[in-house]
């Protein structure tokens, strides 16, 4: 997700034929996700997580959007294939070598290419058998918020109500927002105009239309707004060290609603 593009406003709409396929990579990506949850146990390498990613992503012919991925608001190449955040990491969490904890809140955030186009979606859990409740309260929080923003995309809908829809559940669940990085438009590449912001006015910005690709993606830290940058020069951290949740979804606007593409078959 990005705030601040580079370059011109770029917004596609994509024709039936595309939209099959981003089907498809959206399936890909949901599956992708799926099984690394069923991996991310304790004692887990983050950096494995990484490289069985990159397994599947190779093995399913499609193509990373991540590993050469170079924005202003990361320092070189991401050079990984997935983002796992850990407790109050949250945001382009590089993997790095961690063994997983009992406890420990993950978010895992994955975006691929397939047959020219993209799909992006993240999700947060609890590793092992300790059930948190404030980070299980706080990952619900981001699912209703998620749900609240789909429920309000469709033909005729503005990105505005999108993102009052989100920022409702956020703040209504006592959540602070921070508007740095919200979702965003995304089709042949993975961050395309508009821009999503988690909280906004009803009835403001970009005019949906069918064929239009929307990866919306609310997350929240417990007590804080306030993101630091770690060493690594892109993983976002809570600036208090509270705990953090994300959840995204890519969604494709269709004649009389909006469709999820990246739902996974089994949970
Ligand atoms: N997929 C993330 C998003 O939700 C962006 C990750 S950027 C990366 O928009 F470079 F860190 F991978
Ligand atoms: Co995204």
């Amino acid at each position: 997700m990005v705030s601040n593009l580079e370059g011109p406003p770029l917004i596609e709409i994509l024709n039936p034929a595309e939209i099959a396929r981003a089907r498809e990579t959206g399936a890909l990506v949901a599956g992708i996700l799926q099984a690394m949850k069923g991996r991310a146990t304790v004692g887990t390498n983050l950096l494995d997580i990484n490289r069985w990613t990159g397994e599947m992503i190779i093995a399913a012919g499609a193509s990373s959007c991540y590993i050469d991925y170079e924005p202003s608001f990361g320092r070189g190449p991401f050079g990984h294939y997935i983002c796992t955040a850990v407790n109050d990491a949250v945001l382009h969490g590089k993997p790095s070598d961690y063994a997983l904890a009992d406890g420990d809140l993950l978010t895992l955030d994955l975006a691929v290419a397939k047959g020219g186009v993209a799909a992006d979606s993240a999700i947060s859990f609890v590793v092992g058998d300790s059930r948190p409740l404030e980070s299980l309260t706080m990952i619900n929080a981001t699912e209703r918020a998620l749900q609240a923003g789909i429920a309000a995309a469709g033909p005729g809908a503005r990105i505005g109500d999108i993102s009052h829809a989100i920022g409702s559940v956020l703040s209504e669940a006592g959540y602070p927002i921070n508007t740095q990085f919200g979702g965003h438009g995304i089709g042949s590449t993975m961050h395309q105009d508009p821009h999503v912001p988690n909280t906004g006015r009803p009835g403001r910005g970009y005019t949906l239309r069918p064929g239009l690709l929307l990866a919306l993606e609310p997350w929240v830290m417990a007590d804080t707004a306030e993101l630091v940058t770690d060493p690594d020069g892109w993983t976002l951290r809570s600036a208090t060290g509270c705990r953090t949740a994300h959840s995204e979804h890519t969604i494709a606007i269709t004649e009389d609603g909006a469709e999820i593409l990246t739902l996974p078959t089994q949970q």
